[in-house]
């Protein structure tokens, strides 16, 4: 899809679909106002009588057979003024483009009015909105499906004022390149785990690092046995799928310190010897999300040119029984000399962050952020609305509470004080890798804790959040992607102060 941005007016615009934004409690806008009077008063009698809505989000269509020149007029609603964030418009983006196909539109044009945002960030939002909100996950999907009729194939941004276009222009590019690595997390994250195998995320890591200029280390098993990383070889011994431990660079910040991201990917997670009952466990072949996200993070940060310096690292592998799995009662050596017991070989998305923290640690970073689907406790803790946070740094916890709110990926933290620590005590180990059912979100935590030193670090649980049952503003039911856009921001706004 070819989203362009032009001067120009939009009753006069030749469009399979005109979109117009309509405030909430508001006189209509300029263009509102001379599409509404080309259609004889359309627009406000449908809006008085209840057909049409501004309220946030919601969709109508008209057919104004010749009045003006698209074919179809789909008004948006913005919702109040007052509560008209960014996030706000990046939906209404996602909403209007979606009414559009389903109306059977392939190209849109869309006049965004009503909000009074910076024009590159508004040129973003509606990128990011309409590209996120039309994603389909169709690989699996038979061939006439697949190239279903349906389609949009170019979205004209129009704005009055030629002044605008260049800054429009950019912030629309920004838009489709966070958009795109968002889009490229959903699609490995909804790909079944025999296609998503660590050797494959290993091969697309590399991929990403030709594209982008990165330089990209996949560490083997002999090499992670030679670190001394026992807890990642422990969770992989189940498996026949080889282990990766994918470590990317991408250097754009000359002489600055390393910033360190690092996301789990078990790309199939049975709970191993602990097995997982049945139902749902289809839905763990999305325990490699953390990886995806940071994958698409940090070759965003390349293709926005971001000046800093960041290290991605990625332990994969599946978690099965087998009779080579490791198993309750076992202790594992993890490369920083510490010992884990396993209690529950289903805890183990924290085993594999703790080699791969202790690997981070060697870049001496001036922060370490890691994201996972760690814990099905954080769904009862937050529900779906948020992802966890914890951490040892206020700034950057800070910095990361920013992100969530601009790019609508919000962060809710939770307490990771020293009393928590006492529920992972071992009697024959360092620790143990389950602390039982109270604070799940924290114990799990307080483990991952012990494998940062001293380093500056942030915890992102993204358990719940990395899926939704449910259709979501500009995130369809499935896989969301979630983590990618947030870490982008976070990079972004990195030296802001
Ligand atoms: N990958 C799961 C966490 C998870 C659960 C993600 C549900 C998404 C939905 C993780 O490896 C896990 O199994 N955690 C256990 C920990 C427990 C054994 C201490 C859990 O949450 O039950
Ligand atoms: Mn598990
Ligand atoms: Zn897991």
């Amino acid at each position: 899809m070819k989203i362009t941005v032009k001067a120009g007016k939009l009753e006069t615009m030749r469009t399979d679909a005109a979109v117009l934004s309509i405030v909430e409690g508001e006189k209509p806008g300029p263009v509102a106002a001379r599409v509404d009077k080309a259609l004889g008063g359309m627009v406000q009698k449908l809006l008085k009588r209840g057909d049409l809505s501004a309220k946030a989000g919601s969709t109508g269509i008209i057919y104004p057979e010749g009045k003006i020149a698209a074919e179809r007029l789909i008004v948006v609603g913005l919702g109040k003024r007052a509560d008209l964030t960014l996030d706000r418009f990046r939906l209404a983006a996602g909403k209007a483009a979606a009414a559009a196909r389903s109306a059977g539109a392939k190209n849109i044009a869309i006049a965004p009015e009503g909000p009074s945002f910076d024009p590159a960030e508004a040129g973003q939002a509606l990128a990011e909105g309409s590209t996120l909100g039309l994603y389909r996950f169709l690989k699996y999907k038979s061939k006439v499906e697949n190239n279903g009729k349906k389609k949009i194939l170019s979205i004209t941004v129009l704005t009055e004022k030629a002044t605008a276009v260049s800054a429009f222009q950019k912030g629309v590019r920004t838009g489709e390149i966070i958009a795109a690595q968002a889009a490229m997390a959903r699609d490995m994250v909804s790909s079944p785990s025999a296609d998503m195998t660590p050797t494959v995320i290993a091969g697309i890591a590399k991929g990403l690092a030709r594209k982008y200029r990165l330089k990209v280390q996949v560490l083997e098993r002999d090499h992670m046995r030679k670190l001394g990383m026992g807890a990642l070889l422990g969770v992989a011994s189940g498996s026949v799928q080889p282990p990766k431990c994918i470590i990317v660079e991408y250097r754009g910040g000359g002489k600055k310190p390393f910033i360190a991201l690092v996301g789990k990917a078990i790309t199939f997670d049975s709970g191993g010897i602990s097995i997982k009952p049945s139902e749902n466990m289809d839905r763990m072949k999305d325990d490699m999300s953390g990886g995806a996200a940071v994958l698409g993070a940090i070759a965003n940060a390349a293709a926005l040119r971001l000046p800093l310096n960041i290290v991605a690292l990625v332990p994969a592998t599946e978690n099965m029984p087998s009779g080579s799995a490791f198993k309750p009662g076992d202790v594992l050596r993890t490369m920083s000399g510490q010992t884990i017991e396993i209690l529950n070989t289903d805890a183990e998305g924290r085993l594999i962050l703790a080699d791969a923290l202790a690997y981070a640690c060697r870049y001496k970073p001036a922060v370490i952020v890691d994201i996972a689907t760690l814990t099905g406790a954080c769904r009862i803790a937050l529900g779906q609305e948020a992802t966890g946070m914890l951490g040892t740094s206020d700034t950057f916890k800070q910095k990361m509470r920013e992100a969530g709110e601009t790019t609508g990926e919000r962060v809710w933290e939770l307490p990771l004080w020293d009393g928590y620590q006492d529920l992972i005590k071992s009697d024959i180990a360092d620790m143990k890798n389950a602390g039982g059912r109270d604070g799940g979100v924290i114990t799990a935590a307080c483990l991952l804790s012990k494998f940062v030193e001293k380093y500056p670090w942030v915890h992102l649980d993204i358990a719940a959040t990395a899926w939704t049952e449910k259709d979501r503003p500009y995130t369809p039911k499935g896989a969301t992607g979630i983590g990618c856009r947030l870490l982008t921001q976070f990079l972004r706004d990195y030296d802001k102060k």
